[in-house]
């Protein structure tokens, strides 16, 4: 039966969303759905700045990073006066089903809204990869790729000047960019928000390499480590005459979330799009579309809602081997 859905980004914007929107939109119409665009995220949904999207309208977007509908973060959202304006709007429209492309704030929304009693499907879209229900997210394989460029670059700076470089990377609370790009790096520490450093540690490991004839050192920072960039650099610059490097500190920030999504997100975006829209088909609300193994599949919101992914063990084991 013809349906009518509605798709929005949230949340922090993560390089494939569009490939997302893109294809929640042409799978629906190729079963003969209308399907409207939500601007703005739940801020949208509240103010009912909500649109029919042609194929037309999410042509030539699928290289395009960013999301083309925009995002936000919506305190007004997490009220039920809120979400209550939001639901009169959607049914306003007419529209029988959502489609949330964020990470895990916003599938705590969604997860709100659904058990408010409107049907909603979450597809897993962060740069962060904390969202439990999936192996990755759409966003990390290009957020991870741009700090990757930024850390081979700044090895090479680091090498002529025999200097140390902390390079702070994005995650929130969870440090899987961290981990993962420090590995891909050949980064000599990396501090995570799930693991205890002790500077004083990481500080003579500095020494040592130095007097190893070392010429570079390279520390990947995760933003919500307890040793960050700042509190690193802290403790280095005051103990800095017996450190043997001189350090020099970057923040990638932002950076990491503008770029042209890879070929892996684009595809990964598409399939979670077509996923979101076959569980509408299937009428089977309150779920996360995400990937496990090979395996594109839906989570219960409610397991998700709240918890963060934690990072593999033997990963970070493996990290510490490493370096
Ligand atoms: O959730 C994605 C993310 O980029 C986090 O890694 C970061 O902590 C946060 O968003 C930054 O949020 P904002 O763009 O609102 O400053």
């Amino acid at each position: 039966m013809a349906k009518r859905i509605a798709v929005l980004t949230s949340g922090g914007d993560a390089p494939g969303m569009n490939a997302a929107i893109r294809s929640v939109v042409r799978c629906g119409l190729s079963r003969g759905w209308v399907t409207y665009g939500v601007y703005s995220g739940f801020k949208g949904l509240i103010s009912g700045t909500i649109e029919q999207l042609t194929t037309r309208d999410v042509g030539g977007v699928i290289q395009r990073g960013g999301t083309l509908l925009g995002s936000a973060r919506c305190e007004e959202f997490k009220t039920v006066d809120g979400r209550e304006l939001a639901l009169r709007n959607l049914n306003q429209k007419g529209i029988e089903a959502l489609v949330v492309i964020g990470g895990n704030g916003s599938q705590t929304g969604s997860y709100e809204l659904n058990m408010m009693g409107f049907p909603v499907v979450g597809i897993a879209s962060t740069i962060d990869n904390d969202l439990v229900g999936s192996d990755i997210t759409i966003g990390v394989d290009t957020a991870l790729n741009i700090a990757l460029e930024a850390i081979d670059r700044l090895k090479v700076t680091a090498s002529s000047h025999q200097r140390a470089f902390i390079i702070e990377v994005m995650g929130r609370k969870c440090g899987y960019i961290a981990l993962m790009s420090g590995i891909a790096g050949g980064a000599e520490a990396i501090t995570l928000p799930e693991v205890k450093t002790d500077p004083e540690e990481l500080a003579v490991t500095l020494r040592a390499a130095y007097e190893h004839g070392k010429s570079h050192a390279l520390i990947v920072a995760a933003e919500g480590a307890e040793y960050n960039a700042a509190k690193l650099a802290e403790y280095f610059y005051a103990n800095k005459e017996r450190l043997g490097f001189s350090i020099r500190s970057t923040i990638l920030g932002h950076v990491q979330r503008g770029g042209t999504p890879s070929a892996y997100d684009r595809i990964l975006a598409s399939k979670f799009g077509l996923g979101a829209v076959e569980a509408i088909e299937r009428e089977e609300y309150g779920v996360l579309v995400g990937i496990k193994g090979n395996q594109v599949l839906t989570t219960p919101l409610e397991e998700i809602a709240g918890k963060t992914k934690q990072l593999d063990p033997a990963v970070i084991q493996l990290a510490k081997t490493l370096d």
